[in-house]
């Protein structure tokens, strides 16, 4: 068989589900908006969450694409051959449309007769049944007609086959699950317990929306799935080792002709290398990029950073060497347009992280073992080598287990609280998947953030963009151009003006056109963003009091006076020529 590169799957399975009346959208960025409880979008169906809720999706029911993903609770894990941080997902959706029929036809299909998977190589899992929802013998059934023995099909409960909600709340079901044997001589029963069954596609059947009060039949019966392009590969291959496939094999040989030594000696320092570096390309690349910094997202960056850069000292490679990684990441990713716009910020910004870094970090070890000759670190200890060498905490946890040192975290989470330096997200779990519940709160500060923009506009002129907007239940906060601070009198304006619209109670219409038709008629877009053909508008006021006009997913209020008193609590810069308002309704 030919050598399938990510590319080849990616081609073929988009291809496939076009054929199946599937529009293909554009993969959205790694940085979710409007979702307080994520750092990180973990999954294909992330983005869609309103769709799976009951909206609709201005392409139609059935959509396919591959996502940019990065999950943060497996940084730890990376090292062996088949995790990482970064990954991409293939995924078609039914939004109330198909079903569990042709959900597993159309993935049996896919298998068998575009993968050439041999029938005989595949076992499948179902749901068994609890409390919440009965056995799954729909998809048992379907199984079984297309051909699959009874003995390779296995009912699981539901934390096996249960996907969702990705946090507290939202879309969820139970799910079928398909796996490949990777061995030579497939045995003729499945063991889900057997590692050489590798599991390669889920199709989850989401018709339930788990609220805090329990399980809540959706409005619409939908279909997510998602298949993982790095492990798919390595399967398809016959390779047992994920960094051996098109997606990362560039960046290994890379590694080995810096550091001059080979892989297969060197497999843990390589791949968490090769992995972090990659991750922290897409991080900085994406269209919302995120710096390194001490902060929610900008601290994953930085911690995968500077792991990369700990294990290529191991490795004995020279410094500056991450943006020399990092170019041999962007040729794998042609399709990525970002990454290729964003080069020089990406290769810039791993330059000063490193530089940073490199200076502290030997010295940083020399103090780690002078503080643990007892083979215990205070929690004092371990905050001192956060803030005067820059270490993160978890790599100091690292350090410590691989030397059987015990730290005392209880102690440097207290001193970690009394300097309040790290974010408030990373201590309240944010690192671990969720999904935003599309709280009033929310969807208030979402409508008053679209009356800031334009606002802005008004006052400073039309020169003024939006550049990131990040909201929690708490605040609202956005970026904008601005080559300045704001004066007390100005920001006084801003207020007043938001407030104005607030009081002359505008309504929000929703409404779905053509890109092109949408920037033509001024609906203001966020730049570097990439939309679909079609997209959705929220217009806040209407004829001659028309205010606002915004390409957006939304959630928003139906009107403007729902909002409160909009105030502005922090104004600030975050980069050379772009200023930061943070902002609560009272
Ligand atoms: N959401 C499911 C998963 O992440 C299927 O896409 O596995």
């Amino acid at each position: 068989m030919k050598f399938k590169t990510r590319q080849d799957l990616i081609k073929d399975y988009i291809q496939f589900f076009k054929k199946k009346k599937h529009y293909e959208i554009p993969s959205s960025s790694l940085i979710p908006h409007n979702d307080p409880t994520v750092l990180f979008t973990t999954a294909g169906m992330h983005p869609l969450v309103p769709y799976l809720l009951g909206q609709k999706h201005p392409l139609g029911k059935r959509l396919v694409n591959v996502q940019k993903c990065l999950r943060t609770d497996d940084i730890d894990e990376v090292g062996d051959s088949f995790h990482h941080t970064f990954f991409e997902m293939l995924g078609n959706w039914s939004l109330g449309d198909y079903f569990k029929e042709d959900a597993i036809r159309f993935s049996f299909e896919f298998l068998t007769e575009i993968l050439n998977i041999k029938k005989d190589k595949l076992a499948v899992s179902i749901f068994e049944g609890d409390k919440d929802s009965k056995k799954d013998i729909e998809s048992e059934k379907i199984w079984l007609s297309l051909g699959i023995k009874k003995e390779r099909i296995a009912s699981l409960p539901k934390k096996n086959n249960w996907w969702g909600p990705a946090g507290e709340t939202g879309p969820c079901g139970p799910d079928s699950e398909m796996f490949i044997y990777k061995g030579k001589k497939t045995p003729k029963k499945f063991n889900p317990d057997d590692d050489s069954w590798v599991e390669i596609w889920n199709d989850v059947f989401m018709q339930y929306n788990k609220t805090r009060s329990g399980f809540e039949h959706l409005a619409q019966k939908n279909v997510d799935t998602g298949m993982g392009v790095e492990r798919t590969l390595a399967v398809l291959n016959n390779i047992d080792d994920n960094y051996l496939t098109s997606c990362f094999l560039p960046i290994i040989k890379e590694i080995e002709s810096l550091s001059s030594k080979k892989y297969k000696k060197n497999e843990k320092e390589m791949r968490i290398i090769a992995d972090h570096i990659k991750a922290a390309v897409f991080i900085l690349g994406d269209e919302h990029a995120i710096k390194p910094s001490n902060i929610g997202q900008g601290y994953v960056l930085r911690r995968l950073i500077r792991r990369a850069i700990r294990y290529g000292k191991i490795l004995g490679i020279q410094s500056p060497f991450t943006s020399k990684i990092a170019k041999s990441v962007l040729p794998i990713y042609p399709d990525y347009q970002e990454l290729h716009r964003n080069h020089k910020f990406i290769m810039t910004q791993l330059d000063d992280e490193e530089n940073k870094f490199i200076e502290t970090l030997e010295k940083g070890i020399k103090e780690f073992n002078l503080l643990s000759e007892d083979k215990i670190l205070t929690g004092k200890d371990a905050f001192l080598l956060f803030q005067s060498y820059g270490f993160p905490i978890e790599m100091t946890q690292e350090l410590a287990l691989e030397k059987g040192i015990k730290i005392d975290l209880e102690e440097y989470n207290e001193e970690f609280r009394r300097h309040q330096d790290l974010s408030r997200t990373a201590s309240q779990g944010m690192f671990k998947s969720g999904l935003a519940d599309d709280s009033e709160t929310t969807k208030k500060l979402h409508t008053a953030t679209h009356l800031l923009n334009e606002s802005l506009r008004k006052i400073f002129g039309s020169e003024v963009k939006q550049k990131g907007s990040n909201i929690t239940p708490e605040r609202l906060r956005f970026d904008f151009n601005f080559p300045r601070k704001l004066t007390p009198e100005e920001i006084k304006k801003v207020e007043s003006l938001v407030n104005e619209k607030i009081k002359a109670s505008l309504s929000i219409v929703r409404s779905e056109i053509l890109l092109q038709d949408a920037i033509k008629s001024g609906a203001q877009a966020e730049f570097g963003t990439k939309y679909p053909e079609l997209v959705s508008v929220y217009t806040i006021g209407e004829g001659k009091n028309q205010f606002s006009k915004e390409i957006c997913t939304g959630p928003h209020t139906n009107n403007t006076s729902e909002l409160g008193k909009f105030k502005i609590i922090k104004e600030e810069s975050v980069a050379a020529g772009v200023r930061r308002i943070k902002a609560i309704l009272e």
